[in-house]
């Protein structure tokens, strides 16, 4: 009944919770229960996957170590944990589930006990493929027609569907040959369907859908909706019907899937992610690895990769257990997909004068990294989902893509929450809104967010037009002379005396913009004003990658790459740059220089400050006297150390005027608790003396 592979995948998984005894246990069993009924009965999870297999994995442990004590109806030995609607109609032979792994380590445990059960290694290889986030079904076709579709159920019986038959991509009605047999596969809804499906739902005042595996589950089970909704299926298994020899006797697995496919229903190994014959667990585990690093591009959610004995009498050899084979299993990928809540919304007013809204989370784990923002899209988006503050939310991610908030999950919302209040007034320039369109914007459009922006383009740290300030580049703009950054560079001298009242000021204006062409990547990265990177993020940028070509060419991996960018910021980067690639090649165009000078690199190594890091707090007196915030940047960065912002225990160095009045800074007194190095201004001067000029 116990799961070897599972439990062994305790240890190394972190923060899982501990059942203490038996009421412990039960209570559990309770919440299992309770989850996986919910989840069955409308499709509506009240716990997401990582949970449920975190607390699965405790009970799972605590039965192992009291196997006494186990309740007769645990969950855990039934299939489908023993919620799904059972229906009346017998499977052909049991629908079985998976066992799963979790790690490296896990993959080669069940290969040892898999070569227990055989006495020998398999000699015939292993096949991997895609485990398919979705609902498991049975199709039977009779001389070529598709008749029936039933649910996994219990895995001995299932429900009857067969009202989805023609709405399934991948099994088809009719074969182009009269076979008869039953296949064995997983219905979902592909991201594209999912987002059609939702619109359909929307038009027809029904709720979204939390997630796609849920809008399947959901789908499946509604017989008298008054709208269709396509989803896809593709197999992984077939079996015999009605005694009908369809599969050749002895196939492999790999074998199976080829002659479903010749007869016209589609199967894993026509996905993306494909099937592939591998002669040991080894490769099987390269293959893993392969697939989950394509996840985030499929066109349908996995939520790991199933790993299986491919010769027909090995998998024999290797039996069946209560609830999985053992000659399969399934390799379970990080969830992409939590619950938390959401705390707030806020608005930002882009380029473009579209207002964005952001939601702000309670910081979750997914799939490696804490998601405390996702992107909410536009108002009416925010009111299809029914979003409330204080609710509970669904909220996906994969690799690079933005995590996004999907749904509320409405049994949890609590009393007396709010709807998510939308902006009255343009939340930059407290002007009008355009509400016109779905996306909506400041009704000054472009202008709203441009003065601001051409401004601190032009300011000193960036691209450093001396001249150009304010009042002149409000006329530019109210010109519609500049429009963007770039357009600085194509002024001509009529524009720049319109706009200055002076042809001499003009012609001094055209020379500081002539000169700022010479200006470092990292500067002309820094004026393009992409949320989230300020001096230093542009510095780094530029010096990681030396060519704008080189960041332009940048996925959110390569981001990531770069000192300070995490996961959450790296997608966002590198979408603005896509979006502004337009102004980018004019700026090419106008000339602008497009490459970072390396000459940091031997600092880098041997400098004074090389692999430290370095907070600057209150004044600097002495030699630094006068030097702001990014000049020392500058400074440190020059001298081979890096910036930070606040205190931790990475902080190396900490430079601070010692305290007037007395009471030392917030910043010193966390560094004398954390035993960072504070030194003066005076005594930073001497170390980075060399850097000084
Ligand atoms: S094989 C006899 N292959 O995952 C082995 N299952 O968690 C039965 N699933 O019940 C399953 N993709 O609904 C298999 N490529 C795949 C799969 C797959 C998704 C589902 C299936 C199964 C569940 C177990």
């Amino acid at each position: 009944m116990t799961n070897l592979s599972a439990v062994q995948a305790l240890s190394s998984m972190p923060g899982l919770p501990v059942l203490s005894g038996r009421s412990d246990y039960e209570a559990a069993l309770e919440r299992l229960r309770a989850a996986s009924g919910a989840y069955y009965a409308d499709g509506d999870s009240a716990m997401d996957d990582a949970t449920y297999d975190q607390l699965r994995l405790a009970v799972l442990a605590w039965e192992t170590e009291h196997p006494d004590e186990v309740v007769a109806d645990s969950p855990t030995g039934q299939v489908g944990d023993g919620a799904a609607p059972v229906g009346d109609i017998a499977h052909t032979t049991r629908l079985l589930s998976l066992d799963n792994v979790f790690n490296a380590d896990g993959l080669v445990a069940w290969g040892e006990s898999l070569q227990r059960r055989l006495g020998h290694e398999p000699v015939g290889g292993f096949t991997v493929e895609p485990k398919l986030d979705g609902a498991a079904v049975a199709a039977r076709y009779q001389a070529g027609r598709l008749v029936q579709i039933i649910t996994r159920g219990d895995g001995s019986s299932g429900e009857d569907v067969s009202h989805v038959i023609g709405q399934i991509e991948g099994l088809p009605e009719q074969l182009p040959v009269a076979a008869t047999f039953e296949v064995r596969g997983e219905v979902l809804f592909t991201q594209e369907q999912f987002e059609a499906a939702n619109e359909v739902r929307t038009a027809h005042g029904a709720q979204v859908f939390a997630n796609p595996r849920n809008g399947t589950a959901g789908t499946l089970r509604a017989k008298d909706r008054p709208y269709r909704l396509m989803m896809t299926c593709r197999t992984y298994g077939a079996v015999e019907l009605d005694g009908e020899a369809f599969l050749p006797a002895g196939a492999t697995h790999a074998e199976v899937l080829a002659a479903v496919a010749r007869a016209g229903v589609r199967t894993t190994a026509d996905t993306p992610a494909g099937l592939h014959v591998v002669a040991t667990l080894a490769e099987a585990q390269q293959r893993v690895d392969e697939i989950a690093a394509l996840r985030p591009g499929l066109p349908f959610g996995i939520d790991g990769v199933v790993i299986k004995v491919n010769d027909a009498a090995e998998q024999e050899a290797a039996g069946l257990g209560n609830r999985f084979p053992y000659f399969a299993v399934a390799f379970k990928l990080p969830a992409v997909e939590r619950q938390t809540v959401l705390e707030d919304v806020v608005w930002e007013v882009g380029r473009t004068g579209v207002l964005a809204p952001t939601a702000i989370l309670a910081p979750v784990l997914i799939d490696g990294s804490t998601v405390t923002r996702a992107t909410l899209h536009n108002p009416a988006d925010i009111r299809r989902r029914d979003l409330h503050l204080g609710d509970t939310v669904t909220v996906y991610k994969a690799g690079d893509i933005i995590p996004r908030v999907q749904a509320a999950v409405v049994p949890l919302r609590p009393a007396g929450a709010v709807e998510v209040p939308l902006p009255q007034e343009c939340p930059s320039c407290g002007g009008e809104i355009n509400k016109t369109q779905e996306r909506w914007r400041c009704a000054k459009g472009a202008a709203c967010a441009l003065p601001a922006l051409i401004e601190y383009a032009a300011g000193r740290e960036m691209l450093d037009i001396d001249g150009l300030g304010r009042t002149y580049v409000k006329a530019l703009v109210d010109a519609g002379d500049v429009t963007d950054v770039a357009d600085l560079f194509g002024l001509s001298l009529e524009q720049l005396t319109t706009a200055s009242g002076s042809s001499k000021r003009a012609a001094k204006l055209a020379e500081q913009i002539e000169a700022a062409k010479a200006r470092p990547l990292n500067r002309v990265v820094c004026a393009l004003g992409v949320l989230g990177t300020g001096r230093s993020i542009s510095r780094r940028i530029a010096r990681h990658f030396g060519t704008m070509e080189a960041v332009r060419g940048a996925d959110a991996l390569a981001m990531q790459a770069v000192d300070g960018i995490g996961p959450e910021k790296a997608p966002v980067i590198v979408e603005q740059i896509a979006a502004l690639a337009p102004v980018i090649d004019k700026l090419a165009a106008a000339g602008v220089n497009m490459t970072e000078p390396q000459d940091t690199s031997a600092a880098k190594e041997s400098g004074p400050l090389a692999g430290k890091v370095v907070v600057v707090t209150g004044k600097m007196t002495g030699a630094l006297e006068g030097r702001g915030r990014d000049a020392m940047n500058v400074l440190i960065e020059k001298a081979g150390g890096r910036a930070g912002s606040s205190v931790s225990p990475k902080t190396s160095i900490l430079v601070s005027a010692p305290s007037a009045g007395g009471k030392p800074s917030s910043k010193a007194v966390k560094a004398a608790e954390l035993g960072v190095e504070v030194l003066a201004p005076e005594a930073f001067a001497e170390l980075v003396a060399d850097f000084l000029a």
